[in-house]
């Protein structure tokens, strides 16, 4: 199901109404996810750019609800996780060097927001999750010595279908001129 071909803004094109229409969207209902949307998602993640073409990530989509539900008690604001039909628990290699480990967060960024958009096009809504017990989610997904989630993408069918066609909020952005200086500061 494409959802972005319509949109309130007809002055916008395709990947400009997704990406004022995305949002986060924490209420799912409980239709299950097909595997290949997963695996399409995912793929979008893969495509981002990322320094030097390092593609320093690895995706691990969850859709077990036993280990959802673990993954919603691994972050203060992670309860979404569990009402999900899936997540997808992004992994980074460890990085010593705080310029590396800032590089690789900037990648990954772009990559989730290539996830997150892709979801947003199949009719699926996403919430990020921060997950704060690092030794617990290692522990869960397997992950092996030298990788380290601090981030997992929720994914399921809006609990409200018309959020993925409402309007931005108004209130939702700082004005563009506030964030915007032209030439110079
Ligand atoms: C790095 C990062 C971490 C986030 N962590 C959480 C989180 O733990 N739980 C949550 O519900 N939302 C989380 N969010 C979602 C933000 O709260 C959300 O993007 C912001 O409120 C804007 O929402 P909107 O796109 O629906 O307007 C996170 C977003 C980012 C970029």
């Amino acid at each position: 199901m494409c959802v972005v071909t319509e949109g309130s803004d007809p002055g916008h094109g395709r990947v400009m109404r997704a990406i004022r229409a995305r949002r986060n969207v924490r209420a799912f209902s409980e239709e299950s996810i097909d595997p290949s949307v997963l695996k399409e998602i995912v793929d979008a993640a893969r495509h981002a750019p990322s320094s030097m073409n390092d593609q320093r990530w690895a995706f691990v989509v969850v859709t077990d609800p036993a280990r959802l539900s673990a993954i919603s008690k691994m972050g203060t604001w992670a309860d979404h996780v569990g009402r999900a039909g899936a997540a997808v628990a992004l992994i980074v290699p460890d990085a010593e060097d705080p310029s590396e480990r800032e590089s690789i967060a900037f990648d990954l960024g772009q990559a989730a927001q290539n996830l997150m958009l892709a979801a947003w096009e199949k009719g699926l809504g996403s919430c990020h999750a921060t997950i704060e017990d690092g030794a617990a989610i290692r522990d869960l997904l397997g992950l092996p010595a030298g990788w380290t989630c601090d981030l997992v993408i929720s994914l399921g069918y809006p609990a409200d279908r018309s959020i993925l066609s409402a309007s931005p909020r108004t209130d939702g952005r700082k004005p563009l001129d506030e964030v915007l200086r032209l030439e110079r500061w």
